[in-house]
């Protein structure tokens, strides 16, 4: 009761209550105790915990350098941990982060699913969470902003393209992403919703490629024993999974981009050079340079000020048309 009047009185005369816009991060708890001016952080004092999920495409070696080189051109004291594709050594990363007592962490969550328990440790300890690229289905106090894509628009875009390549009719094999995870979640989604209304365009079987390569490979070599010359069209949750695709359709004897028509989402360097080749139609943008944004947001959520709950990234699509015209100006 004492307390409570006492920590009134501290908040009504530091202008505090209410104010709250990063709940229990370390500094937001010392606002009613702190009655000296606040000295701002820079770049240089902040440490920062980042937990990346893996190197599983093109995308994320791009993601990956983004975050490095924007912190060492910054001069951000970064700590970084590759999980391999395992929630586990993601969920360990975060722990080391706490122990360490870093300012603040940014995780991109391999899936979305099984987060609460370290998330609410690093509340704990009043170190915030920015979700990068990817989401967690975590209640919103969990994380203080998300950092990335709207993967359920890019696979709505997926679908209104391969509709229009295909004029309305196909027999499509879908490469899905890692099972559980937001942008496989998501882009299986936003594609079904635009193809309801699409009677003649039929998803004939969909399994996961795991977001890499050698997999799209596999899983698109199973579909054509399975399904022949059936297939008219595949659609790829990235560019490495279509660029498996392409290997597999070539080694049974078909013309990707022609026999089978693709459509994939990231927008890297691989897919624009198979564009000019003509072996792939589309690809969706999903931007993996997120490094500025992520520390600029940091560096505002340590000194509490406020930021959006989502930062989208603003994306777009492009065709082989002007691939080569392109392709020089693509950083990943
Ligand atoms: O989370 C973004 C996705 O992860 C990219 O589309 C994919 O290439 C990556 O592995």
């Amino acid at each position: 009761m004492k307390i409570s009047r006492i920590f009134l009185f501290l908040a009504i005369i530091t202008g505090c209550l209410g104010c709250t816009q990063i709940p229990d991060s370390p500094s937001t708890q010392q606002i009613g105790f702190n009655f000296g001016a606040k000295t701002e952080k820079k770049y240089e004092d902040m440490i920062v915990g980042y937990a990346q999920l893996g190197a599983e495409s093109e995308w994320r070696a791009a993601n990956t350098i983004s975050i490095k080189e924007t912190a060492d051109n910054l001069g951000v004291e970064l700590r970084f941990l590759d999980a391999q594709q395992k929630q586990e050594n993601q969920i360990e990363a975060v722990r080391k982060f706490i122990i360490q007592k870093v300012d603040i962490i940014g995780i991109s969550p391999i899936v979305e699913t099984g987060w609460e328990e370290v998330f609410q440790e690093a509340k704990d300890a009043g170190i915030p969470i920015i979700l990068v690229d990817r989401r967690a289905a975590v209640p919103e106090d969990f994380y203080v902003s998300y950092l990335g894509s709207d993967f359920l628009e890019e696979g709505r875009k997926a679908a209104r393209i391969m509709t229009e390549l295909m004029d309305g009719k196909a027999n499509i094999v879908e490469l899905v992403g890692t099972i559980g995870s937001a942008p496989a979640n998501d882009r299986y989604a936003g594609f079904r919703e635009i193809l309801e209304t699409y009677p003649e365009m039929q998803i004939i079987d969909s399994q996961s490629g795991d977001f890499t390569r050698a997999r799209g490979k596999e899983v698109m070599a199973a579909f054509l024993q399975k399904y022949g010359g059936t297939i008219t069209a595949v659609y790829a949750h990235n560019d490495d999974m279509a660029l498996g695709a392409i290997q597999a359709i070539e080694e049974y004897g078909l013309k990707p981009g022609k026999d089978i028509k693709i459509v994939s989402v990231d927008a890297a360097r691989g897919a624009f050079e198979a564009m000019i080749d003509g072996k792939l139609n589309a690809t969706v943008e999903c931007n993996p340079l997120l490094g500025p944004q992520f520390f600029d947001l940091a560096l505002k959520v340590v000194n509490e000020q406020p930021i959006p709950k989502w930062v989208p990234s603003i994306e777009d699509v492009f065709f082989p048309e002007n691939a080569s015209e392109i392709l020089p100006t693509r950083k990943y």
